[in-house]
């Protein structure tokens, strides 16, 4: 007979008693965030599925239209919209044209579910020739404070349309606090800005920029996204987005940085929201395809670890699936 162990055990011998000491609650449905990409495409029902993301498409306004409203009915209370227009050029003028894909998108959907909270992802980059987030000097520098009026010109518009939220994902410094004035002075001050504050140079990104039509033509995105071995530059970035007038902080990718989102969480009081991004979201069903784990049951894991890290909110690709099967509490 042992003496005086620890029987953890005790504590996980049924279903109830683990229900009894479970730590995390399980996943609301009114915390979760779908991604969608609206494409500007002459067949309004037009649907694509993207490659590199099984089970998540590039839609049409129509497509769109009906998906969100099967969706809306099972619980979904928010999305987030990214918008692929029909032509790039070099100033992004789709992003901020009045009859962008993206403004038609807010229109509709606004009319449609007045209950749903529209989100729109506010960056040049799908809209940009080039493919990066801001304007291009001659040498191919990204040029910070001229790209800082465009982006702000896209969340004005993005507001007039009926976004509830505009969430500035392009990491140019100084870009909060621009879009805040620009929104205030167009009679916005009630609109939320949820920043992409700790935004990593991630190779999680991939599939999205095949989904969303947007790799830089050339170079990468290092020298305006985080180095993913920092974790004291978080908090300088989360503080400066705050003291600029970020509503919800948003931590990206989510899985793999979930000591940044305990981090950001214990030294910032907004509201933190994790992005589990294209690349976690298509290892995980690549794996589930290729039969090597159980896809349901990773899904669920990952998205408890990204809220056990501290994260409230939660963007990310499962929420359909969640939905589907009834795994999100409706709420
Ligand atoms: C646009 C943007 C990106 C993502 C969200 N907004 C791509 C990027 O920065 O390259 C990534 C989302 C994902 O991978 O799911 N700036
Ligand atoms: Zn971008």
């Amino acid at each position: 007979m042992l003496d005086n162990i620890f029987r953890g055990r005790r504590l996980r011998q049924s279903p109830a008693m683990r229900s009894l000491c479970r730590e995390t609650g399980p996943l609301l449905a009114g915390q979760l965030i779908m991604p969608y990409f609206v494409v500007d495409n002459p067949d309004p029902g037009f649907a694509r599925e993207i490659p590199a993301m099984p089970g998540q498409m590039q839609l049409g306004l129509d497509a769109l239209k009906a998906r969100v409203g099967r969706y809306h009915e099972l619980g979904l209370k928010a999305l987030i919209l990214f918008g692929i227009p029909a032509h790039k050029d070099e100033q992004a003028s789709g992003a901020y044209a009045e009859n962008g894909i993206v403004q038609r998108a807010c229109r509709m959907l606004k009319s449609e579910f007045p209950g749903l909270l529209i989100i729109t992802d506010v960056c040049l980059c799908e809209y940009m020739s080039h493919g990066h987030c801001g304007i291009i000097t001659a040498d191919g520098a990204v040029e910070n404070d001229a790209t800082l009026p465009l982006l702000a010109r896209t969340a004005v518009s993005h507001a007039q349309a009926g976004a509830d939220i505009v969430a500035p994902s392009d990491m140019m410094d100084g870009r909060v606090g621009f879009l805040r004035n620009a929104l205030d002075q167009a009679g916005f001050s009630m609109t939320p800005i949820m920043s992409y504050a700790v935004k990593y140079a991630s190779a999680y990104y991939g599939p999205f920029r095949e989904a969303a039509e947007s790799a830089p033509a050339c170079g990468d995105r290092k020298s305006y996204q985080m180095d993913p071995a920092n974790w004291r530059e978080a908090i300088r970035e989360a503080r400066a987005d705050l003291e600029e007038g970020a509503d919800i902080l948003i931590v990206k990718p989510a899985g793999p940085y979930g000591d940044i989102i305990r981090l950001v969480a214990e030294n910032c009081d907004a509201p933190i929201c994790a992005y589990q991004v294209s690349g976690e979201y298509s290892l995980i069903r690549a794996a589930a395809q290729q039969g090597w784990v159980n896809g349901e049951a990773v899904m669920l894991e990952s998205l408890t670890g990204i809220k056990r890290a501290g994260a409230g909110i939660i963007i990310t690709y499962f929420t359909e699936e969640l939905l589907d099967k009834g795994l999100a509490v409706r709420n």
